[in-house]
C-alpha cells in the first residue's frame, strides 16, 4: 500500500496525483469507474467568474489557477486543446444587456457594438446586441486532460469504488471524489445537474468561446479545432440522469438563435452530469481530521481550479503546512 492514496479518479484526484509522483512521492488512485463532471465538462477557464455575485476570495483563487494554467497544459507533454483566443461575452435582447452589462463593467472590458462582434464572428446572429471581449479567458478539453493525465500515471490507478475510507490503509487519504464525497466524509457537496450537447460540422465556424444571454437564457458554445462545438449548460437542482426533452430544447434553440448556421451542424452527443456543488459554491481544499485531506466542491470551476487544487493539496500533504490560502476553503467551515 503507498503512503498516500486519493480517492477519485476524476481531473482533480488524478492532478493532484501527479503533482505528487512528480515531487516523488509514494500514490495509489483509487478511480470508482463513474465519469466524473470533467467528461460532460465544456472546459472554459473563466477568471473572472460567472456571475457579478462571486465572492472576491474566491476570484482570486480562480485568478491564480488561470496563471497556473500554460505551465500544466504544457507539463501534460501532449496536446490538450488549451486555447487562448478569448471569450466573447453576448447580450442578445434589452434584458440581456442589462444583466451582462453589470458583470462586463465589474470586470472592466471594453463593449463592443454588433458591428465589432461579427467582425471578431462572422457568423453571430444579426440580433446579437451588445458584446465584451474576455482576453484572460481560455479554454482546455477536459477529456484529453484526463487522458493526459491517465497515461502519466498508468499503473498508480487501481479500479476500485471506495465505500468507507476505513478500508484504505494509507497514511495519508485525500478525498477528490466529487459528488462521491458527500457519503465518504459527511460533507455538504451536493450534485448540480447539467446537461450539455455536442455539435459537429465544419472546423472554423467559429473562433472564440461564446457565453451569451439570449432572451434570459444563458448558454456557452465553446469551439475545437476539429469542429466540435460544446453546447452548455444547463443548472438544475436534481440528482437524475435524465437527458430531457425541455433541456435539450433550451440549449439548442439558445445556440441557434445565437449563430443560425449551427442548425447545419450534427448532433453528436447528448450527456449529462452533476456538478459538485456546495453551500456557498466555493470548493472544500484542506485537511478534514489528521489523516483525510479532502479536494472537493468545485461546483462550475473543477477544470479552471484544478492546476491551483493540485499545487495546494500536494503542499499540504508533503508538509503539513497549509497555505495561508487554505483557511479560506476549509471543508470544516460549514
Ligand atoms: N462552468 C460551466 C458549467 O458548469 O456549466
Amino acid at each position: 500500500m503507498s503512503d498516500i492514496a486519493i480517492v477519485g479518479g476524476g481531473v482533480i484526484g488524478l492532478a493532484i496525483a501527479s503533482r505528487l509522483v512528480d515531487r516523488g512521492a509514494d500514490v495509489t488512485v483509487f478511480d470508482g469507474g463513474d465519469e466524473g463532471a470533467w467528461h460532460v465538462a465544456a472546459g472554459m477557464l473563466a477568471p473572472g467568474g460567472e456571475s457579478e455575485h462571486e465572492d472576491p476570495r474566491l476570484i482570486r483563487l480562480f485568478e491564480r489557477s488561470a496563471e497556473l494554467w500554460p505551465g500544466f497544459a504544457a507539463g501534460l507533454g501532449v496536446d490538450v486543446g488549451y486555447d487562448d483566443t478569448g471569450t466573447l461575452g453576448l447580450a442578445m435582447t434589452a434584458d440581456d444587456v442589462a444583466e451582462r452589462s453589470r458583470l462586463w463593467t465589474g470586470q472592466q472590458l471594453p463593449l463592443l457594438r454588433p458591428s465589432q462582434l461579427r467582425e471578431l464572428e462572422p457568423a453571430l446572429s444579426p440580433r446579437v446586441r451588445l458584446g465584451a471581449l474576455a482576453r484572460a479567458e481560455r479554454q482546455v478539453d477536459p477529456r484529453k486532460v484526463v487522458a493526459a493525465l491517465r497515461d502519466r500515471l498508468g499503473s498508480r490507478i487501481v479500479a476500485k469504488r471506495v465505500d468507507s475510507l476505513s478500508d484504505i490503509e494509507a497514511r495519508t487519504v485525500v478525498v477528490a471524489a466529487g459528488c462521491g464525497t458527500a457519503p465518504l466524509t459527511g460533507l455538504p457537496v451536493r450534485p448540480v445537474k447539467g446537461q450539455v450537447l455536442r455539435l459537429r460540422g465544419e472546423p472554423g465556424l467559429l473562433r472564440h468561446v461564446l457565453d451569451a444571454a439570449v432572451d434570459g437564457r444563458e448558454v456557452y458554445l465553446v469551439p475545437r479545432a476539429d469542429g466540435e462545438i460544446v453546447v452548455g449548460a444547463t443548472q438544475e437542482e436534481r440528482t437524475d440522469r435524465l437527458i430531457t426533452a425541455g433541456g435539450v430544447h433550451e440549449l439548442l434553440r439558445a445556440a441557434l438563435d445565437l449563430v443560425p448556421a449551427l442548425a447545419e451542424f450534427e448532433l453528436t452527443e447528448t450527456t449529462v452530469g452533476h456538478r459538485p456543488g456546495s453551500p456557498d459554491n466555493a470548493p472544500l481544499l484542506g485537511r478534514l481530521d489528521e489523516r483525510v485531506i479532502v479536494a472537493a466542491g468545485h461546483f462550475r470551476n473543477g477544470i479552471l481550479l484544478t492546476p491551483v487544487t493540485a499545487e495546494l493539496i500536494a503542499d499540504l500533504v508533503l508538509t503539513g503546512e497549509a497555505d495561508p490560502t487554505l483557511a479560506d476553503f476549509s471543508p470544516r467551515r460549514f
